[in-house]
């Protein structure tokens, strides 16, 4: 017989995977309700044209999209940006700024598969519309951080790498690179860690060749790890754009600072993603060792909102991949074992039994105790076995003699104490006994 299995890329979420994830999932949503997010979700399948154009090429040619039987183009979404865009967009007017809102929700693209690349993956997202100013970026990558430090990794096991296209693009215009020469460099800085020099073929190709001197600068450029260096890069140059972003910067590194959170992050002009829509500041999260793919990704996206047919409004947000997460926390041994256990065990004497025992059975369910039994009628010494494999703290004894007595024996499955305690109270007594542990 055939055998069926998961696509390639797609996860099935046997018990002991779900709760990783679950573990995975609760730490996003505490930490972003600590800094005062609120949660939203949206639909799986959007419109194809939410993605065309704006997400950029690469995650263009990964969308699962078809047809609908109703003639409609659509995609499954590939990532939250576009859809929380329209969201907010639609009320703009009637939302309280700044807007801080995150998502815990699943994504498809088509990716070659490798390590840490799926084709189905959940992401945190989190987002801030309505503030153009540095605070936006500073509220976002202490959220990012925490988000990752919830789990008990530290700054020896991951860091953020922050830079700014703006920044990028008024130093290439100071360097005397029109605006389209500038897209161009950029989409090689992005490619230049995994190709090196290849990395500006493709401008050569559509610009003719670079100037060498100037080349040098962008590749000292992209090399910038500090503020320091940065600000000497910058000093020859009489730019008012320039001295203002700068300021930004230095907004940005010591409010990071202030929250205790400097050695998380690190200058990195050589990061300036790839996705289509961001303007300003970007950010992204790897682990120290370097073994795995980002964990995390970022930054501001000003025009999105209005190309998508909302107001103006400024925007800037990140996303964190479940998929490396999972993987580092693996590796840290950061991901507990989770011990699935009843607080009760009901042993059962027979059939006549079975009725007394299900009233209370229900009861204790029905106050939050959880509470298993087994189906079938079975041997005192293989349900004491099933009480003890299955890691309850307590068993209930509903035998013939006990119910004669009207009494329900309460054995402590640590150290095999028994005491009786009238029907009626059975409840009252397991509150009692499950208080102290
Ligand atoms: P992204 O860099 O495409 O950004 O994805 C963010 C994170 O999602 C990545 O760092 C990675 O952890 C995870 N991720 C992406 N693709 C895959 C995949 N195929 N398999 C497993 N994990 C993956 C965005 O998606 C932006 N929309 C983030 C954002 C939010 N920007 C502003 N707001």
């Amino acid at each position: 017989m055939a055998t069926f299995q998961p696509l390639p890329g797609f996860r099935d979420f046997y018990p002991e995977d779900f709760t990783r994830r679950r573990h995975i999932f609760r730490v996003w949503r505490q930490t972003a309700n600590a800094f005062g997010f609120q949660e939203y979700d949206a639909p799986v399948l959007e419109q194809l044209e939410l993605y065309t154009t704006k997400s950029g090429e690469e995650i263009e040619g990964q969308l699962f999209s078809f047809t609908d039987k109703g003639g409609r183009e659509v995609a499954l979404r590939p990532e939250m940006t576009p859809t929380v865009c329209r969201m907010v967009g639609a009320r703009a007017g009637a939302l309280k700024r700044p807007i801080k809102w995150f998502s815990v929700a699943e994504f498809y693209r088509y990716e070659r598969a490798q390590k840490g690349r799926l084709r189905a993956f959940s992401q945190f997202n989190g987002d801030i519309f309505g503030e153009a100013g540095p605070e936006a970026e500073i509220e976002l990558i202490a959220l990012l951080i925490q988000c990752l430090a919830g789990f008990g990794l530290t700054k020896d096991d991951f860091y953020v790498r922050l830079s700014d296209r703006d920044l990028w693009f008024f130093y290439l215009e100071a360097l005397g690179f029109n605006d389209e020469q500038s897209r161009t460099i950029l989409s090689a800085v992005d490619r230049y860690e995994k190709m090196g020099d290849e990395a500006f073929k493709s401008y050569a190709e559509v610009h003719g060749a670079i100037d060498a001197a100037l080349k040098e600068r962008v590749l000292g450029f992209l090399k910038i790890k500090s503020l320091a260096e940065l600000e000497a890069a910058l000093a020859p140059f009489n730019s008012g754009k320039l001295t203002a972003r700068l300021a930004d910067w230095r907004k940005v590194l010591s409010g990071v600072a202030a929250m205790g959170l400097a050695d998380f992050i690190t200058v990195d002009l050589g990061v300036v993603r790839g996705l289509a829509y961001y303007t300003g500041f970007v950010f992204e999260a790897f682990d120290r060792k370097g073994d795995l793919r980002a964990l995390a990704g970022g930054g501001r996206y000003n025009n999105l909102v209005k190309k998508l047919g909302g107001p103006d409004l400024p925007a800037v947000g990140f996303a964190i991949g479940d998929v490396t997460t999972g993987l580092l926390l693996e590796q840290r041994g950061l991901m507990p074992t989770f011990v699935s256990a009843p607080d009760l065990y009901a042993v059962i004497g027979g059939e006549s039994e079975r009725k007394a025992a299900f009233a209370d059975i229900q009861a204790l369910r029905a106050a939050g105790y959880r509470v298993e039994y087994p189906f079938k009628e079975l041997a005192f010494g293989k349900q004491f076995k099933a009480a003890a494999e299955s890691g309850a703290k307590l068993a209930l004894i509903y035998g013939s003699e006990e119910l004669a007595k009207s009494i329900v024996k309460i054995r402590d499955m640590s150290d095999r104490t028994e005491r009786e305690v009238p029907r009626d109270q059975v409840l009252a007594a397991v509150r009692d006994a499950l208080a102290g542990g």
